[in-house]
């Protein structure tokens, strides 16, 4: 049976609803919010209760239109909603419109995983397609075609498989009698192919999962792209407040936020000094981050490997950060194969 969307409605947990919302307080008339990841629209609801707020929401999941419908129908002027990868953000701010407040909120939404017709969860028996919404490729797609050199590459860097290898030649091994097709026998695929669970704590399909998944939906392109976007789109004092649940995800922000920030003048020891000065672009960084609190973790244990970070943008004006892109081109390389 399906999962009905109303069903989810309830259990749908937005993930440290509290400290996003303290974080996002307005500081001024006509304090603009963008909610680039609008997912069951949980931060966007709770921000407009707040007077004089305006939030304008994306989400690349068709899924998502209908649930800020009724959003766009309740709250004409203070809200609106874009079906559009954050990526590209700067087509949708404005230049005399910058905003306040930029949020990710990253990852799955709980209607994306509790839908078995999407193929995320490894308890689905249904086709393995895993797209969040406007990418090109299913993970059908790529396990069915991708050459088994790169589909080891895909599974090691992007899931941090240590046996990535005889995962994707068992993979190899399977398509060439018959194409795979649910989610059921990739399963299967990879249980016979572990032979050591190295962190008991999760399923040993887990990490395959996670890299097909980043790899459909070119997270960490979308990722490194939409964090320079928002520094680009944001006001100078604004605030880009990230919430991510796994390492590839906290590495990337971490670095952009300490790298480009004021106390840290030297992003890369082959950039000349006078570059360095340009790319200020976030206040003081300090490595701090926020974690769910006991409660939630009991109400939502789902929230347990989520990091909150914030950086506040300096007045420094915005200059592509070439040398950004550079230290993660291990990842963007590899999501950036044809198959
Ligand atoms: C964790 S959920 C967000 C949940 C939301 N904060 C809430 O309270 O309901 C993440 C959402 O972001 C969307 N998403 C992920 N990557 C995206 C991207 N690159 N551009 C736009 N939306 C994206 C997903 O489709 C999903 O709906």
């Amino acid at each position: 049976m399906k999962t009905t969307t109303s069903s989810l409605e309830k259990k749908h947990f937005p993930v440290m609803l509290n400290e996003v919302i303290q974080n996002c307080l307005p500081i001024n008339k006509n304090h603009l919010v963008i909610d680039c990841t609008f997912g069951g629209g949980g931060y966007s609801k709770e921000l407009l209760k707040i007077p004089n707020i305006k939030v304008i929401a994306l989400d690349r999941d068709k899924s998502a239109i209908s649930r800020a419908k009724h959003l766009e129908i309740n709250f004409p002027t203070q809200f609106t909603f874009h079906n559009e990868k954050f990526s590209n953000l700067d087509k949708i701010v404005k230049k005399e419109n910058k905003p306040d407040i930029i949020i990710f909120d990253l990852g799955l939404s709980t209607f994306q995983l509790q839908d078995f017709s999407r193929g995320f969860s490894f308890k689905s028996n249904e086709r393995i397609d895993m797209q969040m919404g406007l990418s090109e490729n299913s993970a059908e797609d790529v396990i069915n075609n991708l050459d088994e050199k790169n589909l080891k590459l895909v599974i090691k860097i992007l899931g941090e498989e240590h046996e990535a290898g005889r995962i994707a030649k068992n993979i190899i091994k399977a398509r060439a009698n018959k194409d795979i097709t649910t989610v059921t026998e990739l399963v299967q695929i990879i249980e016979s192919s572990k032979r050591k669970n190295y962190n008991k704590k999760i399923n040993v399909c887990t990490k395959t999962f996670q890299a097909l998944r980043i790899f459909v939906n070119q997270e960490t392109t979308e990722l490194v792209e939409g964090l320079i976007k928002a520094s680009q789109c944001i006001k100078s004092g604004g605030k880009i407040v990230t919430i991510s649940f796994h390492s590839i995800e906290d590495k990337i922000i971490k670095y952009y936020f300490k790298n480009y920030s004021s106390n840290k003048s030297n992003p890369s020891r082959y950039m000349p000094t006078e570059n360095n000065q340009k790319n200020s672009f976030f206040e003081k960084y300090i490595n701090n981050f926020l974690t769910p609190s006991q409660e939630e973790l009991i109400k939502n244990p789902a929230s347990r490997s989520a990091k909150l970070r914030e950086a506040v943008r300096t007045k420094q004006q915005f200059i592509y950060p070439k040398e950004f892109k550079e230290k993660f081109k291990k990842y963007l390389e590899i999501e950036n194969v044809t198959i």
